[in-house]
């Protein structure tokens, strides 16, 4: 979740919905997120909303629970007023900042109040993301004893230098014994990596991969590592302290990335995601389909992270916490992202949300394309304007959107067209 917020109306301090959420609420998901604002230290590279202990102004860790555990209440309280139908919950998702520096007892109390106030669908997919030193097996064990099933944990890379230029905390040695710990408590697990650090060369990229690789996780998130305005690292590369991050390498190690994590039996759903395929499904190198989401089992499909693929995909979710957004229905709203001024309207009975917007149907269709374009199966071609179906011949002449799915009717990337999402999107978006 990056940290800067959009500038759009205020929002209502009972934070009541339109009515215009209820239509086809049948057909979307209810997915809850939850940010937990806290890290020991800040990353140098990291722009998300979090704060240290001395960042607080005030605000305290240990009352965070009870505060989102109120804006819950109301979150179900606004919800059942909007008229929406009864839905139990798809996904649950804990993000941060540092979800696990919070005891597991208020994690669990946190997932007990989402579970009180809609269900969980059988079979809901609950992830806490973790950074390796902040768990151990005590931890993990009463994670899953609360009902949680996935585990993200922030590995980054496997290079000490390079984690030392991330000013990650963790030991890399620290990454298997945690992943063994999860596995042991019976939760799936996900790796996140950041690759094209400044000084990182392709066979350290390659390194992390392997190692990644050999823990077997469920899931790997590879990022490349993007320069935020206002954070160390951009300072530090302004200063000619560190390099500039080379658009060329980062390319050619996503390409490796993708090499790599296909031969390893993991396929890639979203441009920065792949999920493990089953033992019977093989390789998923290359493959190409034009079936739907749901018909993917055997490939990794029951190992894709759910929860984001909702976002990608319009479903609702209700965002706790401060900074987090919310979707329902074409309505979007973020809280207010200081943890104080969040305590403060929890504190007063007010909705926490700074502000939000109503989608009109062609923010709405632009972003449907900007979201589903990334994702493996893509977009119907009739989703389209006349415009945008105009430029697929382009498209597929620069090899960027595979000439079989389009003929089959729909917009799939190419792995050139992975590495150039945005300037396909561009494309497609055209007038
Ligand atoms: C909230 S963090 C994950 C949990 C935990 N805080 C940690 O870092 O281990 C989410 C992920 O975002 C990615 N990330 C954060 N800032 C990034 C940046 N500037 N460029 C690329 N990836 C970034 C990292 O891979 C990180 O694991
Ligand atoms: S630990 Fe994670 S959320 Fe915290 S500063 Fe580092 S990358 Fe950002």
């Amino acid at each position: 979740m990056p940290s800067a917020l959009p500038i759009a109306d205020p929002a209502p301090l009972d934070g009541l919905l339109p009515a215009s959420v209820v239509d086809g609420a049948d057909a979307r998901n209810l997915g809850v997120y939850i940010h937990v604002p806290f890290c020991r230290v800040r990353c140098g590279y990291c722009d998300f909303n979090t704060y240290t202990s001395d960042e607080l102004r005030g605000a305290k860790r240990d009352d965070y629970a009870s505060q989102a555990v109120a804006e819950i209440h109301q979150a179900e309280h606004v919800l059942a007023r909007a008229g929406l139908p009864a839905r139990a919950v798809s996904t649950v998702f804990f993000g941060g900042g540092t979800p696990t520096l919070l005891p597991a007892s208020d994690l669990a109390r946190l997932l007990g109040t989402v579970v009180d106030a809609w269900g969980l669908e059988p079979g809901a997919e609950v992830t806490t993301e973790a950074n390796p030193d902040s768990v151990d097996l005590d931890y993990l064990l009463a994670l899953k004893a609360a009902g949680f099933t996935r585990v993200s944990f922030g590995m980054q890379s496997a290079v000490p230098r390079v984690l030392a230029t991330l000013e990650r905390t963790h030991d890399p040695e620290r990454v298997p014994l945690v992943v063994a710990w999860a596995r042991e408590a019976g939760l799936d697990v996900s790796l996140d990596l950041i690759y094209g650090t400044p000084g990182e060369s392709l066979a350290d990229w390659r390194a992390s991969l392997d190692h990644a690789i050999a823990q077997q996780p469920d899931h790997i998130s590879a990022y490349a590592l993007i320069v935020e305005d206002g954070t160390k690292l951009a300072r530090q590369i302004r200063r000619g302290e560190v390099a500039q991050p080379d658009d060329d390498l980062a390319a050619d190690m996503y390409e490796l990335a993708d090499a790599v994590l296909a031969d390893a039996g993991y396929g890639w759903y979203e441009v920065s995601n792949w999920a493990r395929a089953s033992a019977a499904a093989g390789s998923v190198e290359g493959a190409v389909s034009v079936e739907s989401p749901e018909s993917h089992q055997g490939d990794g499909a029951e190992h894709r992270s759910r929860h984001n693929l909702a976002y990608w995909q319009g479903h609702d979710w209700w965002g706790v916490g401060p900074g987090a957004h919310s979707h329902v229905g074409g309505v979007r709203w973020w809280n207010v992202k200081h943890p104080a001024a969040y305590a403060d309207r929890i504190a007063a009975g007010q909705s926490p949300a700074a502000g939000r917007e109503t989608l009109d149907d062609e923010t709405r269709r632009v972003e449907r394309v900007l979201l589903a374009v990334r994702i493996r199966e893509g977009l119907a071609v009739n989703e389209l304007t006349a415009e945008g179906r105009t430029a697929v011949a382009g498209l597929i002449a620069d090899e960027l959107v595979d000439a079989r799915a389009a003929f089959a009717g729909r917009i799939q990337l190419t792995l050139k067209g992975r590495l150039l999402a945005d300037a396909v999107v561009r494309r497609l978006l055209a007038d």
